[in-house]
């Protein structure tokens, strides 16, 4: 790396810089009451930048893993160790802002202190080491501790939840509930004859129903196999893997400023709703009833696309009439990065939904459920671990510590902070950057094509900040709950002056 580039990169230098070509953002009243202190101490203030990414020894590194595995996907080597708060390390001695966190999950950015310190106990470390089969044999305070964790935070309506181990196993445990429940109901408690039961074994016979779940164009489900049936954001993750035939309805595309867009999004709305009725008859009459619905409060790997509170509404009242379910999924959204716990809070639904998955910010995966999608019998649903106790805790840990420190309150001021910044940069470069949108801190914008959101992530991570793209074309924010005000300035006059030097 050359001896201007360095310096260019090293943070007093970049600092000098971006106060002076500093954007005039309009977010004095965020600014102003945001805390002085940072909420992880030990934080630094900024991005500091030895190399490019990725540098020396995280390229050594990729190329030695590319023995074992593919590497194809590692942009470098973190150091775990060393990260803290809204900054991750790599092995390259660069320190970078995280507005990315792990793909949207780490809800209290690195090595916090109140986490860190939980790891030191002993129960902790025996739940870690002697990892219990869940279903079988759990702790003594496993039901302490989803009430502590889970419960204390359960959707409106869900009085029950089943805790498993990721996003997909979540929703493929989720969407066999709903097969399951929708199945006894047609039956209307016929038994299955013995010869039923030996022929479901090889998959063949009644009690190997033809039905399916209807989900959207742009969704993204999880990648096994049954989720990957309702997955349909990029080909690489679909091709040479045999699918179902299920349907697939139109998720509306909006126009943007919204409040510009009314009509032309209202007939989004109709439009889309109106092929889900559609596919409900039509999968009726091809003998493949339609069981459950799947969807994303905002379908974020598709590229952060938003659906009206009324659009979510309404498909909740069709899916209603026609004797299905409705699924939603929060692995993305759930834990408080739209400014809710649950992003479907903010859609003022009718009643809740039947199962609500999670995952990623909530630490550990699993689902919310009503009572009736309640299982009657053992081993319906099951699998060795069933989850992590370990990952309870730490969720019980992160529940205190959110509610101690406001960290919704947090999200709300960081919110308006990046809304008005990046209103302003829109305003600034309106070749490069589109349509920003988001609740909360989940946060997206667009520029021109892949190729240029494509440099542009890259040039973010050069110039100290971690960020994400999705879709074909958008840039998503997922920063942990502590990004505070501060933080989001920081990323704003980062952006500012890579939009203004790299384009
Ligand atoms: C909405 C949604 N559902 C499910 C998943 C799958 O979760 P996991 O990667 O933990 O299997 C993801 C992952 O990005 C997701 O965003």
């Amino acid at each position: 790396m050359n001896t201007a580039c360095r310096s260019l990169l090293s943070t007093v230098g970049r600092r000098a810089l971006l106060n002076a070509t500093r954007v005039q953002h309009v977010h004095k009243a965020a600014a102003a009451s945001s805390p002085a202190e940072p909420l992880v101490q030990g934080e630094p203030n900024g991005p500091s930048m030895k190399t490019v990414i990725p540098g020396p020894k995280s390229i050594a590194l990729r190329e030695e893993l590319a023995h074992i595995q593919n590497s194809d996907a590692v942009f470098f080597f973190a150091d775990y160790e060393k990260s803290i708060g809204n900054y991750l390390a790599d092995i390259d001695g660069n320190v970078m802002l995280d507005t990315y966190m792990q793909i949207s999950s780490i809800p209290l950015g690195y090595n916090h202190p109140d986490l860190m310190k939980l790891t030191q106990s002993r129960e902790y470390q025996a739940l870690s080491v002697n990892r219990p089969a869940l279903g079988n044999m759990p702790d003594r305070n496993f039901v302490q501790r989803l009430h502590g964790a889970l419960m204390s935070i359960a959707p409106k309506g869900h009085k029950h939840v089943q805790t498993m181990s990721c996003g997909s196993c979540s929703n493929e445990n989720a969407y066999k509930v709903i097969f399951i429940w929708y199945n006894q109901k047609l039956r209307g408690g016929k038994p299955y004859t013995d010869e039923d039961l030996q022929q479901c074994l090889v998959n063949q016979g009644p009690a190997c129903p033809d039905l399916s779940l209807l989900s959207f164009k742009g969704a993204f489900h999880g990648r096994t196999l049954g989720c990957l049936a309702t997955t349909h954001t990029k080909h690489v993750h679909k091709r040479d893997v045999p699918s179902r035939d299920w349907p697939v309805a139109s998720f509306p595309k909006y126009k943007y400023p919204l409040e510009q867009n009314v009509d032309y999004n209202a007939k989004e709305d109709l439009r889309c709703l109106q092929e889900v009725e559609e596919l409900f008859k039509a999968y009726k009459n091809k003998g493949r009833p339609v069981a459950g619905v799947v969807v994303e409060p905002i379908q974020a790997e598709g590229g952060d696309v938003h659906g009206s509170p009324n659009f979510f509404r309404e498909l909740q009242r069709i899916t209603k009439k026609n004797g299905a379910a409705l699924l939603i999924d929060e692995v993305q959204t759930g834990g408080g990065s739209t400014g809710t716990l649950w992003a479907h809070e903010q859609f003022g639904l009718e009643s809740p939904p039947d199962i609500v998955t999670f995952s990623k910010k909530m630490t550990t995966g699993g689902y919310y459920y009503t009572d009736e999608m309640h299982m009657s019998e053992a081993y319906r649903i099951f699998n060795t671990w069933l989850g992590d106790p370990t990952k309870i805790m730490l969720l019980e840990e992160f529940v205190k510590v959110m509610q101690r420190d406001n960290l919704l309150d947090v999200v709300r001021r960081t919110s308006s902070t990046l809304e008005a910044g990046l209103g302003d940069i829109q305003h600034q470069f309106p070749k490069l950057v589109a349509n920003s949108r988001g609740r909360g801190t989940f946060r997206a914008f667009d520029l021109p094509s892949m190729e240029a959101r494509d440099k542009f992530v890259n040039e973010m991570r050069n110039a100290g900040v971690q960020i994400g793209g999705s879709g074909p074309n958008s840039v998503r924010l997922r920063p942990a709950l502590i990004f505070q005000p501060r933080h989001a300035e920081l990323f704003l006059d980062i952006m500012s002056q890579v939009l203004r030097s790299k384009f």
